[in-house]
Formats: structure tokens, C-alpha cells, sequence
């Protein structure tokens, strides 16, 4: 097969000042913004984000009421990084010891700069990115970027039929895993890129002929073709020049995409012939949708997890209610504003609603066999599963993935024995297991629950009819067995010296039930939980758990900016999280557009969202990188090496209430009103894109 090789896009080196890529000239940072209004974008027509509708109707206890409980009671909030950063609850948690050492460091006790010695960022409004002096970044496989031998390129205008999107780089990179090829030092030059598409922006996708409505009609089908080709996962195989730019390689026999529209198998507890599995319109499970974080597995799969998939869904049946357990995933006529259903009978709840539990899943997929079928592992769980990360102990893997929404829990399998071993009988690790959900104490510990048919409140009289029942309507059975309630918890990391797990609860700004004041009323910013597990082996189901940092913007108190260190870097909305080789805790950011640099939301010092860099020994934090407007910045993993790092900017361009009062709010008419990141083409739009990220002099990232 011929190999198309594509030219890098460019390559910036940062400065401390507003970029010559400003395109629209908006000076920053800003000290105040327009009064807040609500705008139509495409997760959500009528609230600020579709995550911060909680659908949980349980009184179950509420983890922000217990870090209130603890914090009146300790009365240790004193401000400054060693109180705050490293964990308040300090004297709760017994210091980690490092892999192999005889005595630890008590933690708080570190040196600054032993982990994180760069020259930090400032914060930015600018259309572009920022890394620290000395860093250089590039762009890498943009959405559109043309995969296979005979995939069409990309075309500035939108005009990309379904067909040829299917070839392409999908849309709104996401998580992210970097799978070396070859042996040995060859792997930090040349590997497997494998990254979500979380989902798509109508106003980005389609001409400006085509506009946005979906349509009952040949041409609506096409739009929502489009969208499900623009869906899902892409393999890429990537290397790097001896000029040092890297390139993916077009034509490679690896590449792959996973669409919504690719046939998937089912395995685990639940089967694809499980009658509430039965499509009435007679599909086979099909496709994998809103792949958030992901994970990786010891063996060299990827999972890709589907979090907000409900909000595909609706109907214009006038009769349609929606049973208790449609109620419980969120499940609305409306759904997130898609209107797919009004084109694919797939997406009608009323004429199709058992396509509803195809999803919610998490998918595991073979980067290395691009012929393979992806497996939705139901073991793992249904919900809406920011991501799935694996660790291992003694052989056997563990899995935590947050089911991000207001007011959700936070969830860990077990595998029953050694995937070796397992993988040796001919079956699946993560087949062979046990799901649990977290329960948190007002004392600092936890225990992980086990979500098992026959356990209290899991029996055939409490209207559970099996195992697969369970795992089917996992966020009933988690309500059953009483789990703590969270503010959307998002990405999981695990630092690999220590065994201590870090959560990132983004926020829960609206809806969070009763008497929820973290202190910080509202939980305006988020924070970052850090649990600790008894020796730090994590199939033991008891933990000790603190509060790693708290997110915010201390000017802003009245907006839940308490708590937060006056010498921490300002940032807000904490959700990708990851543990590099060397402890170093990377954070990175997803404020709501509804948010996102608005005074009256206590954003507008904060500026676009970003990604930051903490020491867990010393708590220090820095700011490494800020991204263009109306983007997040989320996925993050480095070579082996560590010295090149992959970071997808995501939604850059999205309506952003901030910058629609500026430039007007994007259009299939003007998608360019709030960004025209990466490529600032006058006539061409808005890109998600992974970024390279590398040290000039070629050092380790982060350092
Ligand atoms: Fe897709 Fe919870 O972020
Ligand atoms: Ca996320
Ligand atoms: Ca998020």
C-alpha cells in the first residue's frame, strides 16, 4: 500500500505576550465581561451544561457535605500550598511511601522543583497556545486529516460527504493513548496514536448550505451520517523526522476508524442477545458514541468509554415517557439538541428504545488488529463513563472509571485473578471480575461497595433479576447499596510510585441536591480527591481520601472561591487527569463555555482553559499550557521517553457565551466567530487537534 506522507502545520515556539495569531485583536487577560446569557450550544439548547443536569433522585450522602463536615471540624485551612496543595487532610492519610523505600517523606515535606522545574505560563485569552519558554508546539492529525491511501482531504468548507469522513480523522479529540511500534528506543519515535471523538458541533460539520436542522430526508440522513462517521475512535500510526516534526502516516495499514456505525460484540455478563438488548427495529449493537477519557489495558488494547450518550437520543412522540430507568441515565425527548432521531428511526426512543442499552458501556479495542471488533466489556458496567483506568496489582487489574454527572458515583472493578492467567484460559480480564462503587466516610475513609446480584438491596425481591440486570441498570444498583453522591466525577490517575489514586470532580455548579456546600457554595471550580488504599493494593476495598487541591480563584468567594491557596496557579473545572512514569500529576481543564472567561461566573482571571502540572510530594502546581478560545484541553500521554507529549485540544471555535457577546456565536455561516484555531484560514474553520509537545534542547517533558 502507497504511503502518503503529510507535512507537520506548523510549529510555534511560545511567548509571554498576546500571539501575532490573534486573529480578532481582543485584548487580555479580561478584569470583567458582558453580563451572562444563556446561548444555544450544541451539548445543550437551554442550560449551561447537559453534565450539571443530574438525573440521581437519591438522598444518599453527598461527598461535599462531608468535606464540610471535615472542614468545620478541623478548622485547618490556612491557605498556602503545604495546607492545601498536598492535601489538607493530611494527618488522615498516612504518607505514601515511595515503590521499595523503608521510610517516606511526610507529605507536604518535598522540595519545590524537584518534579516540575519550568518556567511557568501565564493565563491567556489568546486564540493559541502557550507552553513554557524553551517548549515547542506543533499540530498533529487535526479532525479531517485524511487516514487511508484513497481518503479525500479535508475540506475548509464543511463539504466532507459522510463517506469521506469516514476516512478522516474523526471530530473533538479527546482521551488518548500512545502505543509504541517496534523495540526498545524506536518506540518514543514511531507508534500507534489511538484517540476518542467525543462528538460534534453542528455548526462545525455541515456547510453553510447544508445549515444545522436535522431533517426528516435524504439529506438528513446524510448530516447524521456525517456526524456518526465524525464519532468514535481513531488508530493512527504516527512517527517522527529525523528533523524531529512529527507526521502521521497516511495509508498505514493500521490505520482505523470506529465509527458510530461499526459493528460491536458484547461480552461479560451481559450478551448482545440479552432480550433488553433486542432493538426493536431489529440493528445488532452498532457503534460507539461520546468516547470521553479512555484507558489502556496491560496488554495492549485501548478502551474507549461512552459518557454522554443519552443525549443522542429523543423522540417527537407526544406519547413517550420514559421508564425509571431511562429517567435514571438521563434519557429525554429532547436529548442534547441532536435531533438525529428526527432522520434515524435508531435514535427514536419511542419507535427504538432498547438502542438505548447498547450504550454506556466501555469498549475495548485492539489497535494492533484493525480488523478485530470492538468488545463493549459489561462487567465494567453502565453508565456514563468518563473513562476507564487500569492499574494492577499482584496481577490482577483494577479499573476506576467516574460516571460523570451531577451527583454520580465513582466505581472500581476488581478482576478476580491474574489476567495473565486468564488471558492464558482464553477469556477476558476484564470479563472476570468485580464491579464496586465508593462509599466515602465523614472520617476520611471508604469502602468500595460490590455490585453483586444476591448482596442487599441487589436481590430478585429488590427487583433485580440477575447479574446482567444489575450491570445493566448499574446506577440503580449503586443507589441501592447507598454510594456517596459526587460533583461529576471525571478522569482517574494513579501515580505508579505511590498507588495513590487521584479523581477529578469537576464541578457542580447547578442541581446538586440537598445541602450540598462544600464550604465553597457554590462548587463553583471543582477539586481534585486523592485516595489512598490500605498498603496500596487496590483490590483491598477500604481507602483513606483527602482533597489533593482545590480548584477556583480566591477573588471570588461569594462564587465558591474559598479554600484555594493564594500562591496556586489560578484554574477552574479540573477533568483530564494522568500520572506521568515520574509522579507528576497533570491536570487539565474543561470550564463550561457557559463559563469559560466571564466575570459574573468568576472565570474571567482564569482565562481559556488549560493544563497544569502538580508535584504530589511538594504540592507545588504550575501552569504549562493554555489553549485557544472555546476549547478544552483534554488527553494527555508522552513516548516512553517522555520526551515528546500528545495533547488534543478539543472544541476550540465552540459557541462560548464570552465570545459570542464579542464576535457573534458560531454559524455554518460563520463557524469562525469564536476561534479559527489551528489554522486561522479566513475561509476554514475551527479544528480539534492533537498538539506535540517537545523541549527544544529534546529533554523531558515537564522537567
Ligand atoms: Fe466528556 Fe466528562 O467530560
Ligand atoms: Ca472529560
Ligand atoms: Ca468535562
Amino acid at each position: 500500500m502507497p504511503m502518503v506522507l503529510a507535512p507537520p502545520l506548523g510549529v510555534r515556539t511560545t511567548t509571554p505576550s498576546a500571539s501575532p495569531e490573534n486573529p480578532t485583536g481582543v485584548p487580555g487577560p479580561f478584569t470583567s465581561g458582558p453580563p451572562l446569557r444563556k446561548v444555544a450550544f450544541l451539548r445543550s439548547s437551554t442550560v449551561n451544561d447537559t453534565d450539571d443536569i443530574g438525573s440521581n433522585p437519591t438522598t444518599n450522602v453527598h461527598l461535599d457535605d462531608l468535606i464540610r463536615a471535615r472542614l468545620n471540624r478541623r478548622q485547618v485551612m490556612t491557605g498556602g500550598i503545604a495546607a492545601a496543595a498536598v492535601g489538607f487532610f493530611g494527618r488522615s492519610l498516612a504518607p505514601a511511601p515511595a515503590a521499595g523505600a523503608t521510610t517516606a517523606r511526610p507529605a507536604g515535606r518535598g522540595r519545590p522543583g524537584r518534579l516540575v522545574s519550568f518556567t511557568p505560563v501565564p493565563t491567556s485569552t489568546d486564540d493559541t497556545v502557550h507552553v513554557p519558554p524553551g517548549y515547542t508546539w506543533s499540530v498533529l492529525v487535526p479532525w479531517g486529516t485524511p487516514l487511508f491511501a484513497a481518503s479525500a482531504p479535508w475540506a475548509k468548507d464543511g463539504s466532507n460527504t459522510a463517506a469521506e469522513q469516514e476516512g478522516q480523522v474523526g471530530f473533538n479529540h479527546d482521551g488518548m493513548h500512545y502505543f509504541p511500534l517496534g523495540q526498545g528506543p524506536a518506540g518514543n519515535r514511531h507508534g500507534l496514536l489511538v484517540l476518542n471523538h467525543e462528538y460534534t458541533d453542528d455548526t462545525q460539520i455541515y456547510t453553510a448550505a447544508q445549515a444545522s436542522a436535522i431533517t426528516g430526508d435524504a439529506a438528513g440522513r446524510e448530516k447524521v451520517a456525517k456526524a456518526l462517521a465524525a464519532h468514535g475512535v481513531c488508530v493512527v500510526e504516527v512517527r517522527q523526522r529525523d528533523d524531529g516534526q512529527w507526521e502521521h502516516v497516511q495509508g498505514s495499514p493500521f490505520n482505523r476508524r470506529v465509527t458510530g456505525t461499526t459493528p460491536m460484540a458484547f461480552s461479560g455478563p451481559v450478551s448482545a442477545s440479552h432480550p433488553m438488548l433486542a432493538s426493536e427495529l431489529g440493528n445488532p449493537p452498532t457503534g460507539t458514541l461520546n468516547n470521553c477519557a479512555h484507558g489502556h489495558t496491560p496488554w495492549g488494547t485501548y478502551l474507549a468509554c461512552e459518557e454522554n450518550w443519552n443525549g443522542y437520543f429523543g423522540t417527537d412522540d407526544p406519547g413517550w415517557t420514559r421508564t425509571p430507568l431511562e429517567a435514571r441515565y438521563g434519557v429525554t425527548a429532547t436529548g442534547f439538541g441532536y435531533n438525529w432521531h428526527r432522520a434515524e428511526p435508531r435514535f427514536d426512543v419511542s419507535q427504538n428504545r432498547s438502542e438505548l442499552n447498547h450504550f454506556g458501556w466501555v469498549v475495548e479495542i485492539d489497535p494492533m488488529a484493525p480488523g478485530s471488533v470492538p468488545v463493549k466489556r459489561t462487567a465494567l458496567g453502565r453508565f456514563k463513563h468518563e473513562g476507564a483506568l487500569v492499574t494492577e496489582h499482584a496481577g490482577r487489574v483494577v479499573v476506576y472509571s467516574g460516571d460523570d454527572e451531577n451527583g454520580d458515583y465513582l466505581y472500581k472493578f476488581v478482576g478476580d485473578a491474574p489476567w495473565q492467567a486468564v488471558r492464558a484460559r482464553g477469556l477476558s480480564p476484564l470479563d472476570e471480575g468485580t464491579l464496586h462503587v465508593a462509599r466515602f466516610g465523614e472520617d476520611g475513609t471508604g469502602v468500595w461497595l460490590a455490585l453483586v446480584h444476591g448482596a442487599p438491596g441487589l436481590t430478585a425481591s429488590d427487583g433485580f433479576a440477575d447479574q446482567a440486570d444489575v450491570l445493566i441498570r448499574t446506577r440503580q444498583a449503586a443507589d441501592a447499596v447507598g454510594a456517596t453522591r459526587l460533583h461529576r466525577p471525571e478522569w482517574v490517575a494513579a501515580n505508579s510510585r505511590t498507588g495513590d489514586v487521584f479523581v477529578t470532580l469537576t464541578n457542580g455548579s447547578v442541581n446538586s441536591g440537598a445541602a450540598v456546600n462544600s464550604g465553597r457554595s457554590p462548587n463553583n471550580y471543582g477539586h481534585v480527591v486523592r485516595l489512598r488504599e490500605p498498603s496500596h493494593r487496590p483490590h483491598v476495598l477500604t481507602f483513606d481520601w483527602d482533597v489533593f487541591l482545590f480548584a477556583g480563584d480566591p477573588e471570588y468567594t461569594a462564587l465558591g472561591g474559598t479554600k484555594v491557596p493564594a500562591d496556586q496557579p489560578l484554574f477552574g473545572s479540573p477533568d483530564g487527569i494522568w500520572c506521568d512514569p515520574d509522579g507528576r500529576v497533570w491536570v487539565q481543564t474543561d470550564i463550561s463555555n457557559s463559563a469559560q472567561n466571564l466575570a459574573s461566573r468568576g472565570y474571567d482571571r482564569i482565562g481559556n482553559n488549560q493544563m497544569l502540572v502538580a508535584d504530589p510530594d511538594s504540592g507545588e502546581v504550575k501552569r504549562f499550557l493554555t489553549g485557544p478560545r472555546g476549547c478544552e484541553i483534554t488527553g494527555v500521554i508522552t513516548t516512553p521517553d517522555q520526551r515528546t507529549m500528545f495533547v488534543n485540544v478539543q472544541h476550540p471555535g465552540e459557541s462560548t457565551s464570552f465570545w459570542n457577546a464579542i464576535g457573534g456565536a458560531p454559524t455554518t455561516d460563520n463557524p469562525r466567530s469564536v476561534s479559527n484555531w489551528p489554522d486561522h484560514d479566513p475561509g476554514g474553520r475551527p479544528r480539534s487537534a492533537t498538539l506535540v509537545i517537545r523541549r527544544a534542547d529534546g529533554g523531558k517533558v515537564g522537567t
